[in-house]
C-alpha cells in the first residue's frame, strides 16, 4: 500500500515532499502517458489541453512530436506549475505552450478552444467527476476528443491505493460517467503494463455538438 502521505502529495504535491514525489511521478507515468498520446493521434497542428498536466513531461514530448501545434496545460498545484512551465520554457517563449494554475472544474479557456484533451492518473482526485468532464467537453471543439488514462478499480489496485485519497472506477462507470458528460463514441482499452493495467478512455464531442 502507498503510504497515505505519498498518496496525499501525487494527489495534489506541495512543498519539498511534493518537489520530490513531483520529480518521481514525472518518470514512472512516462509509460502511460505515452500510451494516452498513442491513442490520442494529435496532428501536426492541434491544440492539446494536458488536464492535471503535473511536472509537463508530457507536455513537453507532445511539443516536439506537434510541430506547428499549441499545448496548454492545468493544474492546481503550485509546485507542479512550476516545474511544468520551467520545463516548457521555450515553447511558452514561441507562444507554442501556456501552462496555468488552474483546477478542471474551471477552466480558463472558451468553449471549443481545443482539438484534443488528455487527463492521466487524476480522475480519482475528483470530487464530482460528472462536473469535471463537463467542463472539459466544454473546451473541446464539435469532433474533438478526451483521451482520460487511469488505473482500474480492482483487488490490486484497491490494495496499492489508499482509498481515503483515490476513488477508483471501473472503465464501465468511466464509460457511464463520459455519456453523461456529454461525449460520444466512449471506448477503452485496457492495457497491461508489469503487473498493473492501465486503463485508457476514449470520448469524442459529437460533431454536431454546439
Ligand atoms: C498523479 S498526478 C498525474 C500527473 C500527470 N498527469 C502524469 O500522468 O504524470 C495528478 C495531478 O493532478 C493534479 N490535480 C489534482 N486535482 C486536480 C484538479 N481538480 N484539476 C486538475 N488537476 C488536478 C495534481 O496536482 C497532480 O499534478
Amino acid at each position: 500500500m502507498k503510504a497515505e502521505w505519498i498518496a496525499r502529495q501525487s494527489s495534489r504535491p506541495q512543498g519539498w515532499p511534493g518537489q520530490i514525489v513531483a520529480r518521481v511521478m514525472s518518470y514512472e507515468t512516462i509509460p502511460v502517458n505515452r500510451l494516452a498520446l498513442d491513442e490520442l493521434e494529435v496532428d501536426d497542428d492541434e491544440s492539446v489541453l494536458d488536464v492535471g498536466c503535473g511536472h509537463g513531461r508530457t507536455l513537453a514530448a507532445l511539443e516536439r512530436e506537434a510541430r506547428a501545434g499549441f499545448m496548454a496545460g492545468i493544474d492546481p498545484s503550485e509546485v507542479m506549475v512550476s516545474l511544468a512551465s520551467r520545463r516548457l520554457r521555450k515553447a511558452r517563449g514561441r507562444g507554442r505552450a501556456e501552462i496555468q494554475q488552474a483546477e478542471s472544474h474551471r477552466i480558463p479557456y472558451p468553449d471549443g478552444r481545443f482539438d484534443a484533451a488528455l487527463a492521466v492518473h487524476v480522475l480519482y482526485f475528483w470530487p464530482d467527476p460528472a462536473r469535471d468532464l463537463a467542463e472539459i467537453r466544454r473546451v473541446l471543439r464539435p469532433g474533438g476528443r478526451l483521451l482520460l488514462g487511469c488505473r482500474p478499480d480492482d483487488a490490486a489496485a484497491r490494495a496499492a491505493l489508499p482509498s481515503s485519497v483515490y476513488a477508483l472506477c471501473s472503465p464501465e462507470d468511466v464509460e457511464k460517467l463520459l455519456l453523461a458528460a456529454g461525449f460520444d463514441s466512449v471506448s477503452t482499452q485496457i492495457h497491461q503494463l508489469g503487473e498493473a493495467p492501465f486503463a485508457c478512455a476514449r470520448a469524442e464531442v459529437g460533431a454536431a455538438a454546439g
